[in-house]
This record gives C-alpha cells, structure tokens and sequence, in this order.
C-alpha cells in the first residue's frame, strides 16, 4: 500500500517539530515547504530530521523544498505559515498578515493537492481555519483546525500536576475558539473514569482552567521570541495519525459547524470524529445553560474576528 504524502507548509518551529513527531511516528513520507530567504534552510532542516532516522528506526521520507510542486497530491496538508506571537501581542493581532501568508498558501496548496485534507494551525486559529476554507473552496469536511488538541493537552497535563496521576488517566473534552474564551468542560472531564468534580475543588479546577486558557500566553512570556512549538506540533501529529490511519479519534478540533450548535457557518471547536475523511462527525453535546452561555461568548468572538478579517481583506 501507497505511504501517505504529508506535506507541511512552514519549516519554522511548528513545522519543523510537527515534521519531527510525523516522521518519528512513520505517519508517512513528508514534504517540508517554506519560502525562506535562503532555500537552503527547508532542505537542511530535512536533512538533519532525516540523518536521525535512523537512530529511531524510522524509514519516512522527508524532502525539504520552497517549491509547492512538491507538495503534488499530498494526502494532508498542514498549514503552520505565518508569524507566531511576541510577548504583549493576541492572537488576534496577528490577523491581518496571516490571513494574507494563508490565502496564498492554500490557493498553491490547492492547485497540487486537489484531495488532500487540510489541517490548518496558523493563528488566530479560528480565523485562518476560516480563511483556508473560503479560498479553497473544499468541502468543510476536509478543511479542519488544531486547538482542541492542544488546549485539551494542556488541561490534563495542569490536572495531571495537581492530583499526582498518570496523564494517560485524564480525559477531558474542551470547546469553542482557541482563546481566552475557550470552554473547557468540567461535566466531561474525568481521571481514570471518576467525575474530576470528585477529585477536586471547585475554586482549584477553576485555576486550572484559566492557566489552560493562557496555555499559549504563558509560553509566549516566557520564550520571549518565539510561541510554543513541541505540543502544537505533537497535537499536529495526532491529527494527522487520526486521518491517514483512518483512526476516528473522538477529539475537539475547530470544525466548520452550521446548524451544528446552532453556530451559523462558522469554525469553531467542537468534539469531532477524525477519521480518513477528515471530519467524519461532529458530535453534538447537551450542554446546560452556563455552558452553553459560555460557548455562545466564545463564538460571538470566532465571529467578529471573521469579520475583522473580512474588513482587512477588503470583503475579499
Ligand atoms: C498556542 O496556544 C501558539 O496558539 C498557540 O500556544
């Protein structure tokens, strides 16, 4: 059976590190794209990922390049472009020039990869998932963001801290946009089985659950330069472990909901089935009032950074 072609547009440090954990994982062969000042630098980085190969008994490929030719019928593609956070900036500062780096990206990805599901990890996440969806024109089941991933990884590894246990004991549902009003959910969050609310207090989960909301700034304040890398590109890989070994891992990922939560034809982070398809399903949960109060807040924010973006592209 063919190798799946994975190809990863940005060799910055979430594309390189998603490049890493794809290839460690044998997810596939794997194209490196970016369009540096020198193209020496995604071929170089793909060497040096591929010389460890053999180290860890891994026979993936990887091809580092800034031509999108290479790219030609990826079966996923992920999109890391774009500039990453400095200290004191939003996400949503970054709009304007991402939205630019991602239309451009997809409409090259498009042309080669006419098939190919995109998973799209730029920021503001809910925003540029949005975008690579309206320029590419794709069916909204094979155009998916990463956020839940990682905002859900962060979460169990907070709860993991605080209670002594295994994280592979923790699970744990989030939803909404990858933001300061993401909405984790305590009524799904469980260790080995048992309700959290029974292993914790009130005002304690609630502290966890702002430092999972701030998962991003805190990075950010502390590597100055740069955003987090390794768990973004670890969540990457997941997805794409998901979609080319047609897994149907139940994980939130934004999804383009429509009637879905009543959310109007917009990305926003939903527990989804992840499978060879993409978005196989998306799973629609009874929230209560407060929960689905919350969610709504969080997607009034999804939608007026939609319409900031559409405003600073000249309704484009
Ligand atoms: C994060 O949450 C950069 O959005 C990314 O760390």
């Amino acid at each position: 059976m063919a190798r799946a072609k994975i190809s990863i547009i940005g060799a910055g440090n979430v594309g390189a590190t998603t490049a890493h954990w794809c290839a460690v994982m044998e997810l596939g062969d794997i194209v490196l794209l970016d369009v540096p000042a020198t193209d020496g630098m995604p071929k170089g980085k793909a060497l040096d990922l591929l010389q460890a190969l053999p180290i860890v008994g891994s026979d993936a490929q990887i091809v580092g390049t800034t031509s999108y030719d290479e790219t030609e019928n990826s079966d996923v593609v992920v999109i890391t472009a774009g500039l990453a956070r400095r200290p004191g900036m939003s996400r949503d500062d970054l709009l304007a020039t991402n939205a630019k780096i991602v239309t451009s990206v997809t409409e090259q990805v498009i042309q080669r990869c006419p098939h190919a599901i995109i998973v799209v990890l730029s920021n503001p996440l809910d925003a540029m998932v949005q975008r690579a969806y309206q320029v590419s024109g794709f069916p909204c089941h094979r155009v998916v963001g990463q956020a839940g991933v990682l905002d859900t990884a962060r979460y169990r590894l907070f709860l993991s801290m605080e209670l002594g246990v295994s994280v592979e004991d923790i699970r744990a549902m989030l939803m909404g946009g990858h933001g300061d009003t993401m909405v984790p959910l305590p009524r799904y969050t469980s260790i080995g089985g048992i309700p959290v609310t029974e292993l914790l207090a009130k005002d304690r989960l609630d502290a966890l659950i702002e430092r999972t909301r701030k998962g991003g700034s805190e990075i950010v304040d502390l590597l100055k330069t740069a955003s987090a890398y390794y768990a973004p590109a670890a969540a990457a890989a997941q997805m794409v472990a998901a979609i080319v070994h047609d897994k149907k891992r139940l994980v939130p990922c934004a999804a383009y909901c429509d009637k879905e939560y009543g959310v109007g034809g917009y990305y926003v982070g939903v527990p989804v089935i992840l499978g060879a398809s993409g978005v196989e399903r998306i799973i629609e949960l009874d929230l209560t009032a407060e929960e689905r109060a919350d969610f709504q807040k969080s997607v009034e924010a999804v939608k007026s950074l939609v319409k900031v973006m559409g405003e600073l592209l000249g309704g484009a």
